[in-house]
């Protein structure tokens, strides 16, 4: 089935100069960009993206992590794209992380790990419309 994904190159991975790598790993499993924005998030952006969170211990720190820097926001198209994404960025923690993934190869611990990918078709269809309006998808 051909879905949407959403991925976040989060500040970590922008410091570290990990953006052609981690985008041409996208394109190497199969998912195509539809989307693609470098931007600052605010703290507020922030927040309403990670709203889900709003309740758990980390969700400062995660918030004011991700608004730290520049990061790179993608929709990836592919067949069953959301698991795919999630296969090539690893586990959460990049330390459970299995070797060749993203986070493995990227992340630092479970707050600084790289890069985010949407868990679910709904979760997707939040997220994407988070930062991009149906019309400014490519079709691929
Ligand atoms: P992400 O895929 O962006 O989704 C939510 C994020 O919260 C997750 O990646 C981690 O960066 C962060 N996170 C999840 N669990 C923890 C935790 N126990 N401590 C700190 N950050 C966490």
């Amino acid at each position: 089935m051909t879905e949407r994904t959403l991925a976040i190159i989060k500040p970590d991975a922008v410091k570290k100069n990990a953006i052609g790598d981690i985008i041409k790993q996208y394109e190497a499993a199969g998912l195509r960009p539809v989307a693609i924005r470098m931007m600052q998030l605010s703290k507020a952006v922030a927040e309403g993206f990670y709203a889900v969170h709003r309740s758990r211990p980390f969700f400062d720190s995660l918030t004011t992590f991700m608004s730290s820097g520049p990061v790179v926001v993608l929709a990836l198209v592919g067949e069953d794209a959301i698991k795919r994404h999630r296969e090539l960025m690893g586990a959460t923690d990049p330390a459970k992380a299995a070797p060749g993934t993203i986070r493995a190869a990227h992340g630092a611990n479970i707050e600084f790990n790289a890069v985010h990918g949407s868990d679910a078709p709904e979760t997707a269809r939040f997220e994407i419309g988070y930062f991009f309006p149906e019309m400014d998808l490519a079709v691929r």
